[in-house]
């Protein structure tokens, strides 16, 4: 299988990109769609690695998910026949535990294995249990085997209030709430506008659904009924790659269609630095290599902060800025796997101590305080990087890599190009239009 980037950098990428769907509202609103009894189309779907692992999973449970034309998709859940997810397809996404939400729609009764996904960090899904039990349904995990089992007696009920923000296990619960018996509230949710658009499109179906400042409020409804093909949001993640690639390899990027408050965040840090940014019309901006690149620091942090997708690619930029730059991680325990191969490029890269007053409370992960953790680093800029061979560990860390890649004079080899292709589309097809010289392999 082909597996790596050659890349040929030191050119400066100019032209324009045109997004894709975002992977992280694809993969759950197709999981959503299986709730449904009857064939469900969804448009503006990326094809990317991910989305085609999800349909081998709905695939081995008897189920339909195929691309009818390059970026729309059709789903249907009617022809699921078995309640239990093969290991060897929930292992490869972390999603797989939203499945939970059609198995138990559709048999009351189902078993889920402990998921898989980016090794980011622990990654437990505490909250995903907890919420289930809060609303009626019993799980339990069977360490023997990895295997949680739920079971559904009556219809869901009660509320949940997440001790700390979640994005997809509130998107779960929403999906777990939508046929309750009574209004269910789930406290403390997570504001990504990502579930936003899930939501959309449940409400479009006939669901009932709102936000209430941090609250979500799901009224019950019988059924979901789709009337017109749905297409989701483009990907705020693939823009920020785009934007980065811009100002790092001094050239000239417009970017269309994003809307300006989902990625204000990133806009505003790249002003502060001195990059160029320029509003071309509401969803589409225009960004540029102005002069030197100014030091920062980002602490990344859940919408409508500065995203943890996107403090990866920040780095390669501040490597490029005039003086030392800080990035602090809140979200993810272990988010900088991309630092060791940053430095075989020669970038000077160190963890630094963070003294945090509350370190439970500044944290999205469920703090321990008996175990160390490396949450913030420092960049020293502006360095001369060089060609190098890189492996990739993680999706965001391998746009990353390819960005530096891009940016350095001299061939480099990106190995694992499969895992940043799990979200990204058209990657190289997108950097050849670009001007860039990059080949699979
Ligand atoms: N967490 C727990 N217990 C839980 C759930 C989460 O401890 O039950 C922790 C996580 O380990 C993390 C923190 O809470 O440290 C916040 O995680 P969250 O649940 O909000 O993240 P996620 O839903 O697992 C999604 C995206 C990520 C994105 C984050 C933040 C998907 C499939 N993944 O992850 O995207 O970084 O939200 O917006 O939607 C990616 O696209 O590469 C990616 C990792």
């Amino acid at each position: 299988m082909e597996d790596a980037y050659i890349i040929k950098g030191g050119r400066s990428l100019k032209g324009e990109v045109k997004l894709s769907g975002a992977k992280n509202v694809a993969l759950k609103i197709i999981i959503a769609a299986l709730m449904f009894d009857q064939e469900v189309i969804l448009k503006n779907i990326p094809r990317i690695n991910d989305v085609f692992e999800l349909f081998n999973l709905i695939v081995s449970l008897g189920g339909k998910g195929r691309f009818i034309e390059k970026n729309t998709v059709a789903v249907d859940g009617r022809t699921i026949s078995k309640n239990k997810i093969d290991l060897i397809f929930g292992s490869k996404i972390r999603v797989s535990f939203m499945f939970f939400a059609p198995l138990l729609y559709r048999f009351r009764e189902c078993y889920v294995p402990n998921p898989g996904g980016c090794r980011i960090g622990a990654r437990p899904i505490d909250r995903i249990v907890e919420g289930m039990r809060s609303l009626n349904i019993k799980v339990d995990y069977d360490s023997t085997t990895g295997y949680y089992r739920a079971v559904m007696s009556g219809e869901p009920k009660g509320g949940y209030r997440f001790p700390k923000p979640s994005h997809t296990a509130t998107e779960f619960l929403i999906l777990l709430s939508i046929f309750g018996r009574d209004k269910i509230i789930l406290d403390n949710a997570a504001l990504e506008p990502e579930i936003d658009d899930l939501i959309n499109f449940l409400n479009s179906c006939g669901a009932d659904i709102k936000r209430d400042k941090n609250a979500i409020v799901v009224n019950p409804v019988k059924k979901l009924v789709q009337t017109l093909p749905y297409g989701i949001m483009t990907d705020r993640n693939e823009a920020i790659t785009y934007a980065t690639l811009a100002l790092a390899t001094k050239g000239d990027i417009t970017i269309f269609s994003v809307r300006e408050e989902l990625i204000k965040a990133f806009t505003d840090k790249v002003i502060k630095v001195g990059g160029g940014v320029k509003k071309i019309s509401p969803d589409r901006f225009r960004f540029y290599y102005k002069a030197d690149i100014r030091p920062s620091r980002v602490e990344t942090s859940p919408h409508p902060g500065f995203m943890t997708d996107w403090q990866q690619n920040w780095t390669v930029l501040m490597t490029q800025a005039q003086g030392e730059s800080m990035v602090v991680e809140r979200v993810f325990e272990n988010r900088f796997s991309y630092i060791e191969e940053l430095k075989k490029l020669g970038a000077k890269i160190e963890y630094y101590d963070l003294k945090v007053s509350d370190p439970e409370k500044y944290f999205l992960f469920n703090y321990d305080k008996n175990k160390t953790y490396r949450q913030a680093i420092k960049i020293s800029g502006p360095q001369r990087l060089h060609e190098g061979v890189l492996q990739v560990t993680d999706l965001r860390a391998g746009a990353t890599l390819a960005i530096a890649a891009l940016m350095v004079q001299g061939e480099s080899v990106v190995n694992g190009c499969s895992i940043m292709e799990r979200g990204y589309e058209d990657f190289v097809e997108k950097i050849t239009r670009l001007g860039g010289d990059i080949k699979k392999v």
